[in-house]
């Protein structure tokens, strides 16, 4: 038997962060939904959809085979093969999964092979329907969410690390605008799911949260 932790949230939360250090703590797999829809967003990129063109990401997304495997403990997602970890994680293809996100055929690709990753294995995955959906029966949910203000600076600080910066403005924008798609499209909204516990980042640091859920899981016998 395996444990699942699902981990759902808005998009610069910290789910992966959070999630990832809680993985190496725990000793299980970490699952990046995420990577697998920036995935098939990068091939429609590629095939040159247009973010609102449903027909056609309807018609293209049959294209792309998405598959993960395990470096070190770390997910690398394969789109046709081809590990693509390096070239996902920009705004422009976070923006188009956020869009082909919202297409039933692209959710339904990825859907069971989520669940499969879970059968087998305890896991900590992390995404927007994880609890409502993906893993209904996991044995703790997450629902963790911080103000829109403070996902922004955060993200902005991220960005000018890598050197890649942007105007916070803008950043923030963005994020009120992909939440707003996630929250509203009709298939497996983001939305927090009955039975998860809610935890609000804002004014609390990574190891505050990491220690915060795993107060939770020793509560629900998971450690
Ligand atoms: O978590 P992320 O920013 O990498 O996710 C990118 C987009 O993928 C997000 O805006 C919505 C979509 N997504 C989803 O619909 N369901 C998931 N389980 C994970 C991500």
């Amino acid at each position: 038997m395996s444990y699942n932790i699902a981990i759902d949230g808005p998009a610069g939360a910290g789910k992966s962060t959070i999630a990832k250090k809680l993985a190496k703590k725990l000793g299980y797999v970490y699952v990046d939904t995420g990577a697998m829809y920036r995935a098939i967003a990068l091939f429609l990129l590629r095939e040159k959809v247009q973010p609102q063109d449903t027909d056609s990401i309807l018609a293209k997304c049959t294209g792309a085979d998405v598959t993960i495997s395990y470096q070190d403990g770390e997910q690398i997602v394969l789109l046709n093969g081809e590990n693509v970890n390096g070239l996902i994680r920009t705004e422009k293809v976070g923006n188009m999964a956020s869009n082909s996100s919202a297409v039933p055929a692209v959710r339904d690709r990825l859907r069971s092979l989520q669940q499969e990753l879970a059968a087998n294995e305890n896991v900590i995955m992390d995404g927007r329907d994880i609890g409502t959906c993906v893993l209904p029966d996991a044995d703790v949910k997450i629902f963790l969410t911080a103000d829109s203000a403070v996902r922004a600076r955060r993200r902005f600080e991220e960005l000018a690390a890598k050197g890649t910066p942007e105007p916070l403005e803008k950043i923030e924008k963005d994020i009120i605008e992909r939440d707003a798609r996630d929250r509203n499209r009709e298939i497996s909204p983001l939305k927090q799911a009955e039975d998860a516990v809610l935890v609000d980042t804002s004014e609390m640091t990574i190891d505050e949260v990491v220690e915060a859920i795993l107060e939770i899981c020793r509560k629900k016998g998971c450690i």
